[in-house]
């Protein structure tokens, strides 16, 4: 941040004056929740290390948080510490809506943070679901049973637009963005973009577009800052003014089943997920 506006603010890597966030206020009740799906196509650009970091800061501010593991890979499950073997997982409330969501909750190791788990099992949901009636609507209503008792319910999509994660988007209030600030990071986000745009036309009039997140920042190449300024060029003040730094403290912390948090709370990494909690309740994506 070695710039500075003339009243001496220092910019941002986004190229607004760098704010700090307020602390957020303790909340007096809990609930309804607010539901954000974590949504992007394009594979490795920190969704699920956003879903679990983000999830934890807000918990740290009070807030009371599902986490919502929608790929059937699981790594948000693994990434939290929870092994999903064995244990009802988002596949079997989705097959059987009858089913109480409830029944598929684990608490995790972070205060206020809830998981709602999913394994290899939700590879198959695609297929199951394709022939159901309201069939985009089934993870909105699963979501529905338990959404008073959350302020926030976070959904951690597969990279692919497919049924899946047009669920996901018709659950949902808002959907954040990560973008990994590499070359081909804008590849695709029309295309995102535009089924947001159709779920908004079709099947959920009210979605709105939280925000994109710039991660994997290397403010010390030329190349990530280019590639960031050319976000900010397409997308204003869509993108988030918090960016995540590109650090090996993520794939440790993953491998200990923890957030970075927890795992080292002092790390700049650690700050920026807790800044990314302020800039949200700032903006009023999140209570
Ligand atoms: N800021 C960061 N700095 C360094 N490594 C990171 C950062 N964020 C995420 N990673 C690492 O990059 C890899 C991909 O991140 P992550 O799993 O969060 O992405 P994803 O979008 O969920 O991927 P997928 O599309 O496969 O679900 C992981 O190994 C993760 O630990
Ligand atoms: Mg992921």
């Amino acid at each position: 941040m070695a710039k500075k506006t003339k009243d001496d603010t220092p910019i941002g890597p986004t190229g607004r004056p760098y704010q700090g966030f307020p602390i957020p206020a303790p909340l007096k009740a809990h609930g309804p929740a607010r539901i954000i799906a974590l949504c992007n196509q394009k594979g490795g650009v920190g969704k699920t290390t956003t879903s679990i970091n983000l999830a934890a800061s807000l918990a740290e501010y009070g807030r009371k948080v599902l986490a919502v593991d929608f790929d059937p890979q699981g790594a948000l499950s693994a990434g939290l510490g929870i092994p999903t073997h064995d244990i009802p997982t988002v596949y079997d409330l989705l097959l059987d809506t009858k089913r109480d969501a409830h029944d598929a909750i684990v608490h995790t190791g972070v205060e206020g943070l809830d998981l709602i788990p999913a394994n290899i099992d939700l590879s198959a949901a695609e297929v199951h679901l394709v022939n159901e009636v309201a069939r985009e609507t089934i993870l909105s209503r699963v979501l529905r049973q338990v959404a008073g008792e959350y302020d926030v319910i976070l959904i951690d999509c597969q990279p692919s637009l497919g049924l899946l994660t047009v669920n996901a988007l018709t659950a949902a209030h808002g959907v954040l963005i990560p973008l990994e600030c590499e070359f081909f990071a804008l590849r695709g986000v029309a295309l995102l973009i535009e089924t947001i745009d159709k779920v908004r036309d079709r099947l959920n009039p009210s979605i709105q577009l939280d925000g994109l997140l710039a991660t994997m920042y290397d403010a010390r190449t030329l190349h990530s800052r280019e590639v960031l300024e050319r976000v900010v060029e397409a997308f204003g003040d869509d993108v988030l003014e918090t960016v995540i730094g590109r650090t090996v403290k993520f794939p440790d912390a993953s491998v200990s089943g923890v957030p970075i948090t927890e795992f080292a709370p002092e790390h700049p990494a650690a700050q920026a997920y807790l800044r990314l909690a302020r800039e949200l309740v700032a903006r009023g994506a999140v209570a």
